[in-house]
């Protein structure tokens, strides 16, 4: 019987390690059948939505974009705390954006992609991009369109998941968002997960000289 334990646990972290290993080599986005494990509570206890608006220092006139809201597991909170403001979440699928549609009445929501927002330039205070920057193929290309339409007094905020197939380390997001003209303001971090907030510095060399078609 314990040779049948250890063979199931072998099977469990070969079928993780292989989704992990297929998402990450094939930029592979998160399937809408997984739409319910974003909302179960205990994800939502260590993801914990409330500390993310208060890391952000969201402010109730604030105008808020989440990119890659998925079924709005976390845009509800932010649309809750912008009673005054705008909260906007966009996703690529149209399946995430169906099951959002209960979830956060109090948001816009919009199929778009994170290449090419389709926002005016400085219309956001705050954006957010939860478990979404590793699945992201030309992620330079979408950090600068997030530079774009955030205001230069804005933040943005980052996060990512160790359970999610995608998850990459600290130290790589904040490179790849310095990398795009932003500078790391606060971290915060536990077992299961983290969220670094950044703003944006004043010039970004990539900035200056990058538009997307
Ligand atoms: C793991 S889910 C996270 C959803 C939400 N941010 C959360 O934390 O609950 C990632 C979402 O990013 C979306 N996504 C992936 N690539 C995208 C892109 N290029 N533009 C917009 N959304 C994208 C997927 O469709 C999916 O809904």
């Amino acid at each position: 019987m314990r040779h049948w334990g250890w063979f199931a646990a072998g099977m469990l972290v070969g079928a993780f390690t292989s989704v992990r290993w297929a998402t990450k080599r094939f930029h592979l986005i998160t399937p809408v059948a997984v739409a319910p494990m974003l909302v179960h509570p205990w994800r939502l206890a260590y993801r914990a939505p409330e500390r993310l608006v208060q890391l952000l220092d969201v402010a109730p006139d604030h105008h808020i974009l989440e990119v890659g809201c998925g079924n709005s597991a976390l845009l509800k909170a932010f649309a809750e705390a912008v009673p005054r403001g705008l909260a906007v979440g966009i996703d690529v699928q149209w399946g995430m954006l169906a099951r959002a549609q209960g979830r956060a009445a109090a948001a816009a929501l919009c199929r778009a992609t994170a290449l090419r927002l389709p926002f005016a330039d400085a219309s956001f205070d705050r954006v957010v991009l939860i478990a979404v920057l590793p699945m992201i193929a030309a992620r330079a290309q979408a950090l600068q369109e997030v530079r774009r339409v955030l205001k230069p007094s804005g933040a943005l905020l980052v996060g990512e998941e160790w359970l999610a197939p995608e998850f990459v380390p600290w130290h790589v997001t904040r490179q790849w968002v310095e990398a795009a003209g932003f500078r790391l303001e606060r971290a915060e971090r536990n077992w299961l997960s983290y969220a670094l907030r950044f703003t944006p510095t004043a010039t970004s060399a990539s900035a200056a000289h990058f538009r997307p078609k």
